[in-house]
């Protein structure tokens, strides 16, 4: 493996001097065909800086998109939480949603409330409304669904008025009343625009589909946010579930285990982050068993690029 092939190193080398931890864990990779991720042997999570600020966040988070949209239910408002619960347990921090994921929002404030707000939430929220008026009050309205003092990350939501949201949006972040700045995309929609706002805006996060599957974003996107240093999030890792309904029952190749991986979802979210602009993906579920397995990704080594190649060809060809 040459340097050209190796992902980026993950933030942090633990408490190892990096040139130590690099040898151990150059062996142990080229053993395994394998990079290994950050302090894998001690079972920590894997981390990605944000290139803005070099805040750590761990490259698995959790969406919640249909998955959260429960309505008033007590049942399975409880049981929404119960996988917020697991997500914080196994070490999660960014939770993604958006006005437009019906009762989502308040779903997830259900759940910090129960949960008595974790200190490690990372709150990423989107504005989703054509004038700027519109977008302070539902803002507010989002912040309070959550019972949050200020959200983390504001993105503008498929770009809708992104030239009237952005400049707002910057003013809140020097404020000190948002932490940080993004624009969102999925399904390859509207990447030309997307680069435009890449390239003219100083925005700290942008959000695009990745999975094994749709992988246009390797050519432009991806590259041009290393180069600008922007964070990238990953939504849909598992094409709203149709990924890995596709793969359910055939086996895993020989590769998996090189990665650590206990089945299909491992070795999808593997694939997402360890593309090295990537930040973090952020699957969505219902389940407990799913989101423990989903944290799972973001432990144990990652996939070189040889291997990136490999399990994106051997996933095309099934
Ligand atoms: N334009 C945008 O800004 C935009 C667009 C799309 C998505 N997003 C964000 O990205 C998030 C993720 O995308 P997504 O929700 O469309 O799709 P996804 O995360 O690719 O897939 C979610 C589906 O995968 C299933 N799943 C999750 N973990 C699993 C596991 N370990 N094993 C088997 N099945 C599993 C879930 O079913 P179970 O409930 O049964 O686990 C769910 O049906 C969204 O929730 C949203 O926050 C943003």
């Amino acid at each position: 493996m040459n340097d050209a092939d190796r992902p980026e190193l993950p933030a942090r080398v633990g408490a190892m001097p990096r040139r130590a931890w690099l040898a151990t864990a150059a062996a142990a990779a080229l053993a395994a065909g394998a990079w290994p991720a950050s302090r894998a042997a001690a079972g920590d999570l894997i981390t990605r800086a944000i290139p803005s600020s070099g805040e750590a966040l761990p490259v698995v988070g959790l969406g919640s998109w249909i998955t959260f949209n429960v309505g008033n239910d007590p049942a399975a408002r409880d049981s929404s939480a119960e996988v917020v619960r697991a997500f914080f347990a196994a070490g999660g921090r960014m939770i993604d949603s958006s006005p437009m994921y019906g009762s989502s929002q308040p779903t997830i404030g259900h759940a910090l409330a129960k949960l008595k707000h974790p200190a490690a939430l990372f709150s990423a929220e989107k504005v989703w409304i054509g004038d700027v008026a519109g977008g302070a009050a539902q803002m507010e309205a989002s912040r309070l669904h959550w019972g949050v003092t200020r959200f983390d990350l504001m993105q503008v939501h498929n770009l809708l008025a992104w030239r009237e949201h952005l400049p707002r949006l910057f003013e809140m972040k020097a404020a000190g009343r948002l932490r940080y700045v993004g624009i969102t995309t999925s399904e390859g929609r509207r990447h030309a625009e997307i680069e435009n706002v890449m390239r003219t805006q100083p925005i700290d996060f942008v959000q695009i589909s990745y999975n094994l599957l749709d992988r246009e974003v390797e050519q432009r996107i991806l590259p041009l946010a290393q180069e600008r240093r922007i964070a990238v999030i990953v939504n849909r890792p598992f094409r709203e579930g149709a990924l890995l309904r596709s793969l359910r029952g055939r086996p895993l190749p020989g590769w998996a285990a090189e990665i650590g991986c206990d089945g299909w979802a491992q070795a999808a979210l593997k694939f997402a982050v360890s593309h090295p602009a990537v930040t973090c993906a952020i699957p969505a579920t219902r389940q407990v068993a799913h989101v423990r397995q989903n944290m799972g990704a973001a432990r144990g080594p990652l996939p070189d690029a040889a291997l990136r190649a490999r399990m994106a060809a051997d996933v095309a060809a099934m």
